[in-house]
């Protein structure tokens, strides 16, 4: 009887056995971001006290994710998922074939496309806070690579989604959830 009860537990099919892979930080980061990328988006032509505010918390978040990518948990390290060019490479080939390895943590396309996201968000955000100064005040030109960097983030953006669904698709797992749960199929 007793031991029964602990074959259900230990082995029970229901739940196999996951392991903790976002922290906290990186799951409150991920999902705020993209809220507040959203409010950036909708306020940029008209609301320009909100969207500057908003600018200001995108930079703050991001500035927080560039020191946890150094001291935070194991696979919020820069270390953990940023490889070499070849070896990026090779893993969209192999995803494309859907034939990539499973990665638990970021997978070394992912990880690239972290970098550049948040390198984007760093130009979309440096010319903004540029328009808001006395110099590039009302400056057409610095206007326009601000509107045309925000466009291109969104784009990328959509290549980072496709990549998920992707990969979510190819090892049946939902990573969607994982980054909401912070928890992954061990
Ligand atoms: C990821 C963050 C951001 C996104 C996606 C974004 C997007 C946009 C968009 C789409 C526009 C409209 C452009 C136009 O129609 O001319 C705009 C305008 C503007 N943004 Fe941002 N922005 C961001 C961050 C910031 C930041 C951090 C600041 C300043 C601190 C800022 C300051 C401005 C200003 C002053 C304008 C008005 C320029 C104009 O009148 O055309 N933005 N932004
Ligand atoms: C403004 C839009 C978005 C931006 C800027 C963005 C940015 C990022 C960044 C920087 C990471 C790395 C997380 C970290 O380690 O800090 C990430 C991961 C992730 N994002 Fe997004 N994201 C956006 C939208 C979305 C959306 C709409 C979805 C889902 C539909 C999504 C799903 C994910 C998932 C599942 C991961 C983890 C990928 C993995 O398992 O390796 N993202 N995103």
């Amino acid at each position: 009887m007793t031991s029964g009860v602990m074959l259900t537990e230990t082995v029970d099919p229901r739940k196999p056995s996951t392991v903790r892979v976002w922290d906290l930080f990186i799951r409150v980061f991920h999902w705020s971001l993209v809220a507040l990328i959203a409010v950036a988006f909708a306020t940029g032509e008209d609301a320009e006290r909100l969207h500057v505010q908003v600018g200001y918390a995108i930079l703050i978040l991001v500035a927080l994710r560039v020191v946890w990518g150094f001291v935070g948990t194991k696979y919020a390290r820069f270390s953990s998922f940023v490889r070499p060019p070849s070896e990026v490479v090779r893993f969209v080939q192999q995803s494309l074939s859907l034939r990539a390895p499973r990665v638990l943590g970021h997978n070394p396309a992912g990880g690239a496309m972290i970098i550049v996201l948040l390198a984007m968000i760093g130009v979309v955000s440096a010319t903004g806070v540029m328009l808001t100064t006395d110099a590039y005040w009302g400056s057409e030109g610095l206007e326009g690579l601000h509107e045309a960097s925000a466009y291109l983030l969104l784009a990328l953006v959509l290549v980072h989604v496709a990549g998920v669904v992707l990969t979510s698709f190819e090892h049946g797992e939902n990573l969607v959830r994982a980054m909401w749960t912070g928890r992954k199929r061990a």
